[in-house]
């Protein structure tokens, strides 16, 4: 009797186990948000989501309202669609949202990269050093001669002026984003002809591996992309190693920076190369997308391309090519463009959907704007997805889904920063970058990168789409909510250098 009453009570926990584990037993708490577990046990909704995010808190938002928490996985996540009560939860000045341990979690699985205590501080200051202000002076000088490099060739020979050379517009814009940023940062060798054609080879295989992205981190591939995968990854540590920095020179002070600290911090070479791909990785894999919705915008709207060009010609004079060579260009007439600057702005609020995610540290209450009070619960996983639920709110944004250049300016040419929601005036009236402690830390140099390289091609340049009546493609739905969305498909236009004195 005993015997089996122990087997029985074993039996009892296990099953418990596994019911708790498959999320059957969860059950909402008085104060919790309103709980979708979904159907199948563990997985949740995790394929619905996995599909097309946007669709399906589009759906649970229309179903729950304002605050709901889906299973997705195995893992409870709780989504804020009121950008009113965002505050509390991006200041979060009690300190119970903890985004870090999440992003190491993610880093590891897609990098291999093992996270040091450290590491999140000196990423950031880093960046402030380098990639803001007065630091941000070399680098943006370096970026124009990578742009002239990367589109006119070593000898500037490269672009025949006369004739008209066709390309897909996003492959286009990508790869020349890509080559600059990438030498920009990484650096050069003696051999620049050589540079470039490394460029391009990687450049390459960061597509593919851009390609599989999404699906690899839901955890989706099968072997044959599983092993793809491990081979990339493999290609990238070994291209981007700190054993070929010795033979390089001219890599950015950013990156410097941060290998000297690793290496100080007695952090293996190999696990250096995996922190090399993850920066390749954060600062490249946004400015060449983003830059292709801009131009495609720019060219499906011709009063937009055309006051874009005249606010170049007046801040540039008229565009001329240094010893057919390099584009001349003071990178500080960037300060001097509220259009362009509305142009990028306006981009970023149609083209980027990222999501912010924070793990709940201890039980607590959120508050919204409303009053309204809800329970967190530990262990759960905050959510924002400022797409859906700030860039297309039509009463932030009238007409949220057309693009006007405008949009971000005001009457008197003055950069536009008041936005109301129900009357009230908002603060993150747009979040490309994400907010608080994980905003972008490359946002200002990503910011320079795309608008010198819109303004050289509106002014060196003229383009056209090959068939101007093609609508605006839709974006890939596997992509929301990975920073800036890819089109479904390829937009083929043609370009030529203006003829120049
Ligand atoms: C259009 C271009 C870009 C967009 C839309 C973008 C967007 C973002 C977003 C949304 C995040 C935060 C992710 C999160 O909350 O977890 C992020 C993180 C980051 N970005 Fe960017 N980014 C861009 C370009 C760049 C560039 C050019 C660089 C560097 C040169 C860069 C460096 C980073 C780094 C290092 C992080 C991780 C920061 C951390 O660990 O806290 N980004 N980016
Ligand atoms: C480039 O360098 C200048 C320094 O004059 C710096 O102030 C600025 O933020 C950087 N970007 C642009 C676009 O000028
Ligand atoms: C331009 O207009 C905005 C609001 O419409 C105002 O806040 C700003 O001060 C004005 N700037 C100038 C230079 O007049």
């Amino acid at each position: 009797m005993v015997f089996w009453g122990l087997v029985l009570g074993a039996l009892l926990v296990v099953t418990t186990g596994c019911l708790y584990l498959l999320g059957v037993l969860r059950q909402r708490r008085p104060q919790e948000p309103p709980l979708d577990k979904g159907s199948i046990p563990w997985l949740g909704h995790a394929m619905a989501f996995r599909k097309n995010m946007f669709e399906f808190l589009k759906h649970m938002w229309a179903k729950h309202g304002d605050v709901f928490t889906v299973q997705l996985g195995g893992q409870y996540f709780t989504f804020v669609m009121d950008p009113l009560s965002f505050g509390p939860i991006l200041k979060d000045a009690q300190r119970k949202l903890d985004f870090v341990k999440y992003a190491e979690k993610l880093v590891l699985k897609v990098f291999g990269y093992h996270s040091g205590q450290g590491d999140y501080r000196m990423i950031h200051s880093a960046s402030t050093k380098y990639l803001m202000g007065d630091g941000l002076e070399d680098l943006n000088k370096t970026m124009l001669d990578s742009l002239s490099l990367v589109m006119l060739g070593p000898t500037g020979q490269s672009l025949d002026s006369s004739c008209w050379h066709e390309d897909g517009l996003f492959h286009f814009c990508y790869n020349v984003l890509f080559k600059a940023g990438y030498l920009s940062l990484f650096g050069y060798t003696k051999d620049q002809e050589q540079d470039l054609r490394q460029a391009e080879e990687l450049f390459v295989q960061f597509r593919k591996f851009d390609r599989l992205f999404p699906r690899f981190v839901y955890s989706l591939l099968g072997p044959r992309e599983w092993r793809e995968v491990g081979r990339l990854q493999r290609l990238f540590h070994k291209a981007l190693s700190v054993k070929r920095n010795l033979e390089k020179n001219g890599i950015s002070r950013w990156i410097s920076y941060m290998l000297q600290y690793l290496r100080e911090r007695g952090v293996a070479p190999a696990m250096q190369d995996k922190f090399n791909f993850m920066m390749l990785w954060a600062s490249q894999g946004n400015t060449g997308p983003t830059s292709f919705w801009a131009l495609l915008f720019l060219l499906k709207h011709p009063e937009a391309l055309q006051a874009v060009r005249e606010e170049a010609t007046q801040v540039l004079g008229e565009a001329r090519l240094k010893a057919r060579q390099s584009f001349d260009f003071k990178v500080s007439t960037l300060h001097h463009t509220p259009v362009l600057d509305s142009v990028m702005e306006e981009t970023l609020r149609l083209g980027a959907a990222p999501t912010l995610l924070r793990v709940v540290h201890n039980d607590h209450i959120l508050k919204m704007a409303s009053g309204q009070e809800y329970l967190l619960r530990s262990g759960d996983i905050v959510a924002l997805f400022p797409y859906l639920s700030v860039h297309m709110d039509p009463d932030i944004h009238p007409e949220p889904t057309t693009f006007k250049y405008d949009r971000f300016l005001n009457p008197n040419g003055s950069r536009k920063v008041d936005f109301y929601k129900a009357g009230k005036k908002i603060h993150h009236y747009t979040m490309p970058w994400g907010s608080g402690v994980s905003i972008c830390p490359g946002r200002f140099l990503a910011t320079n990168e795309m608008k010198l390289f819109v303004l050289l091609m509106v002014t060196y340049f003229d383009l056209e789409l090959v068939d101007p009546n093609t609508p605006v493609p839709p974006v890939d739905p596997q992509r929301w909510g990975f920073g800036t969305t890819q089109p479904s498909h390829e937009v083929r236009f043609r370009y030529r250098l203006r003829p120049t004195s």
